[in-house]
């Protein structure tokens, strides 16, 4: 893997006491780097006393020609190293917030415990991995699936007041914690980041799918988008990465890193600063 942006910015870990590589050499990464390079900023652990801020990440991956999945599944557009830096996204997050057709058609199931990021973790006052929070008004899910009946952290059902109330018993039934972030059967998606601080998750990861991440979008939530850009085509007639109503004018995002191995692209982009929630 290697930096293409910024090219001096944070170098890499010396590989050897008192050398370090010119931070665009490609060699391999260790997760420690990769952690590092995605570290949510500070603000989001808080200080002293005061809670952290939320931060909302987006992660996802793209073909050259924008599609969002090929045949109902990510699988087909990603590779290793796209992989790695998914689990390293997700061993950073305190929450993962997902759709629930992407629960259905991904098969979704807990997020584990992984050794390389325990010391990690405990260091920043997280639990041994992130908890999972399905976003869905049907909550026309299976709380028979060991996301709901076997997680190491709860997995929370994000949903509306008045989503069917036998439905919500059933996911509180397999040990879910069912919060309501909306009058109606919907989520308000602007509440999500505030609701989900307020139950200790401030770094906050969405691996979509399109249709939750355009409701972020456009409900100005999206602090940063990790788009992997794969070098695959697919035609056809998948969903992009953000799927909804168009927007009345083209939000702006600014690059903050770029990174590439084996011709797929790593990048994070961000709501210039002035932009982000107070
Ligand atoms: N390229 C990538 O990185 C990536 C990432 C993730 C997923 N995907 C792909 O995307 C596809 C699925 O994405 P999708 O866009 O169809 O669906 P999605 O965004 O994963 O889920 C949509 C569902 O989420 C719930 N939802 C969304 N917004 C809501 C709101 N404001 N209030 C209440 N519920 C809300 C609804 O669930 P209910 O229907 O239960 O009410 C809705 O049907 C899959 O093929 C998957 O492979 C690709």
């Amino acid at each position: 893997m290697r930096r293409l942006f910024p090219p001096f910015e944070y170098p890499a870990a010396p590989t050897a006491p008192g050398r370090r590589e010119p931070p665009s050499a490609d060699r391999p990464w260790t997760l420690e780097e990769i952690a590092d390079a995605y570290a949510y900023p500070a603000a989001t652990a808080g200080e002293a006393g005061e809670a952290g801020r939320p931060w909302l990440r987006g992660n996802m991956v793209a073909s050259l020609d924008g599609a969002a999945h090929h045949g109902g599944r990510s699988q087909p557009l990603s590779s290793d190293a796209d992989m790695r830096i998914f689990g390293v996204l997700r061993a950073l997050a305190d929450a993962v917030v997902v759709g629930a057709e992407t629960v259905r058609r991904e098969g979704y199931r807990p997020a584990r415990r992984r050794e390389a990021f325990a010391a990690r973790r405990e260091a920043a006052g997280q639990g041994p991995a992130p908890a999972i929070a399905v976003v869905s008004a049907s909550l026309d899910l299976d709380f028979s699936l060991p996301l709901f009946t076997e997680p190491l952290v709860p997995t929370l059902v994000l949903t509306g007041a008045a989503a069917p109330a036998g439905r919500q018993e059933a996911a509180r039934e397999a040990g879910a914690v069912v919060v309501h972030a909306g009058e109606g059967a919907e989520v308000d998606p602007a509440r999500v980041p505030g609701l989900l601080a307020g139950h200790g998750h401030t770094r906050l990861l969405t691996e979509g799918g399109p249709r939750l991440l355009g409701r972020f979008a456009a409900a100005g939530v999206l602090d940063e988008l990790c788009l992997t850009v794969s070098p695959r085509i697919t035609a056809g007639n998948a969903a992009r990465i953000l799927d909804g109503p168009g927007f009345e004018t083209p939000v702006e995002y600014e690059l903050a890193s770029l990174l590439e191995e084996d011709g797929f692209l790593f990048s994070r982009y961000r709501r210039p600063r002035e932009a982000v929630r107070k």
